[in-house]
């Protein structure tokens, strides 16, 4: 499996993919699939800094994963938010290991700081994953979303670079005043 960066040729596997979670799933909080045009832009913009890598099986792609902006406020600048989509053959493979191994460290290498997954409530699988990549759990967003009649949760997972500050650190409550 070769992880590369995408190319504008990656647009319409990485729609199919994607469009099928978008589809039959709340892992995905869009309410309709993309169109081409839509899938297109989204890449163009992602082909700098924020990128977006592929797994490549060579005979098509087994999945793909981005950088995006966290917020639009400038000083979020340094802050980037992933998302990562296995297509449904290659589940359970370490496909979406391989190419979150890679984000990271592309994250990193381009001068990303904090790097935040959100990710629907009890989404065990993507939850794990991120563990297993230096995510913490920092929060959970209670009843944010609804899709399929349903209120969704969101979990929100953070990792900071090698050196920055820790979430046990951060919990540890006040020393108190005398
Ligand atoms: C969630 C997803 C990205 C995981 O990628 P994957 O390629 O299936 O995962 P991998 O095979 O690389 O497994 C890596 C780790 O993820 C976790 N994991 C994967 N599948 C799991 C499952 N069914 N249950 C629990 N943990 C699981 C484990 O920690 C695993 O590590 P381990 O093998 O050492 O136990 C993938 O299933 C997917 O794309 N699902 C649909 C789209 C989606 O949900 N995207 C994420 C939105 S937040």
């Amino acid at each position: 499996m070769q992880v590369r960066l995408a190319t504008i040729d990656d647009a319409e596997p990485i729609r199919e993919i994607y469009n099928i979670e978008v589809e039959t799933n709340t892992v995905n909080f869009d309410l309709r699939a993309r169109t081409s045009e839509e899938q297109r832009t989204w890449l163009i913009d992602r082909s700098g800094a924020h990128a977006v890598i592929v797994a490549d099986s060579g005979e098509g792609l087994a999945g793909f994963a981005s950088l995006s902006p966290y917020r639009p406020k400038p000083a979020y600048n340094t802050s980037v938010e992933n998302s990562i989509y296995i297509a449904r053959g290659h589940q359970g493979t370490g496909v979406g290991s391989q190419l979150l191994g890679e984000l990271t460290r592309l994250s990193d290498q381009h001068g990303f700081h904090a790097m935040f997954a959100r990710i629907v409530g009890n989404h065990q699988a993507s939850i794990n994953l991120h563990a297993k990549h230096g995510f913490d759990l920092v929060g959970v967003e209670r009843e944010v979303g609804r899709k399929f009649g349903r209120w969704l949760d969101v979990a929100l997972m953070q990792r900071l670079p090698a050196g920055g500050r820790s979430i046990a650190t951060e919990a540890r409550p006040a020393t108190p005043r005398t």
